[in-house]
């Protein structure tokens, strides 16, 4: 299990590093319709300075409800976004500035991204050896024939699928077949870093825990690192060394795992496992999570959790709680910092 990122750091550089990555969407109005109604321009703040590190080998996963960031962050790190602030920073080189420059082939060789919907990122008009073989040309890894169907094999194989099934196309598998597949394509270039975005929740449940376990065992044997975005808690905690806790484009909490399950400080955190039978404690009644996500476009000042909080006082209305770390543990929430919360 890993430590928290905050005292990881000293011995051995961290594989991958956001430093304060921040990203705006302009959500305005066409210009003619702006001019007409005089209406102003419109800017969604959907990341707004995420900063943590995972180091080789380990698992950090991002939770929080929909519409909180977490795929933003991470389109950010695979370069199919560009940060408009802050910095990603893999195996000590800032990855926008690979991306933009000739390098940016070979990096993506090293960081692969695996989506929610397995069908939607296959191309249903090739079979499979074809799509999972595209990454090896597209890379100029192998362009032998021969060696490219024994390396489609070989994929196919350590996904728990079978060479034959190279003939086929995607319609012909179940959701959790095609997924494998996604995970098999996106192993061709050899990547070091997986970021994996609720790669799981399309699926029925008892297929999940299969696909997972396959994702795991892959983690052991090749050394992956993963950054694995869930909403359901159990598949997090089943997956992960760290989690950071999003809300509204910032983390509010950033954890060890077990330190994050067992005493969750921030009072977001609390109301997430809380929601969860067996999580909120031994025979903790299950109470649903209270409220909805405020609009981004139009944020709570100060915390912007500071309206479902039960916590909220006079200076969570009017300041912004930065992430700071207690005991290990980094937190933004002012009633962590003036310890006033129950424990
Ligand atoms: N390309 C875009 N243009 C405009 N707004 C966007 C874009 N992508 C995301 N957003 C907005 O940014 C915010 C964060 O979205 P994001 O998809 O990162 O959240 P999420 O945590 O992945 O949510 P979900 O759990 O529903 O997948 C949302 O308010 C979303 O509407
Ligand atoms: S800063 Fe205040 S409003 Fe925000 S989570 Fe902490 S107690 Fe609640
Ligand atoms: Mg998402």
């Amino acid at each position: 299990m890993s430590t928290p990122a905050a005292s990881a750091a000293p011995t051995t550089p961290p594989l991958a590093e956001a430093i304060d990555l921040a990203r705006t969407f302009d959500v305005s109005p066409p210009w003619l319709n702006r001019v007409i109604e005089r209406s102003p321009r419109r800017l969604l703040r959907a990341v707004d300075g995420v900063s943590f590190s995972i180091a080789r080998g380990k698992t950090l996963a991002l939770v929080g409800e929909s519409g909180c960031g977490k795929s933003t962050v991470a389109r950010l790190l695979v370069g199919l976004y560009r940060p408009g602030r802050g910095r990603f920073v893999f195996d000590g080189v800032d990855a926008h500035a690979a991306y933009a420059s000739a390098d940016g082939l070979a990096l993506r060789r090293r960081i692969q991204m695996i989506f929610q919907d397995p069908y939607a990122s296959l191309n249903p008009r090739w079979r499979v050896s074809d799509i999972v073989a595209e990454p090896l040309r597209e890379h100029g890894i192998e362009s032998d024939r021969a060696r490219q169907v024994e390396r489609v094999a070989g994929l196919l194989r350590s996904v728990g699928m079978s060479a034959d099934d190279g003939v086929k196309y995607p319609h012909q598998f179940s959701g959790g077949q095609r997924q494998r597949l996604s995970i098999a394509r996106a192993l061709a270039t050899e990547p070091e870093f997986l970021v994996c975005d609720e790669p799981t929740s399309a699926l029925d449940v008892s297929v999940q825990a299969q696909v997972l376990n396959i994702m795991q065992d892959l983690q052991r044997e090749r050394g992956l690192t993963f950054l694995f975005i869930s909403h359901n808690l159990a598949v997090v905690r089943h997956m992960s060394d760290q989690v950071g806790v999003m809300y509204l484009g910032r983390l509010v909490e950033l954890a060890d795992k077990r330190e994050l399950f067992e005493r969750p400080r921030h009072p977001y955190t609390r109301m997430l496992l809380a929601a969860v039978p067996k999580m909120g404690g031994a025979g903790a009644a299950r109470v649903p999570v209270q409220g909805e996500v405020p609009n981004p476009l139009d944020p709570p000042t100060g915390c912007a959790f500071h309206p479902r909080c039960p916590h909220a006082d006079a200076r969570c209305r009017s300041e912004a709680p930065t992430l700071r770390e207690f005991a290990g543990v980094r937190v933004a929430c002012h009633a962590v910092e003036e310890a006033r919360l129950p424990a």
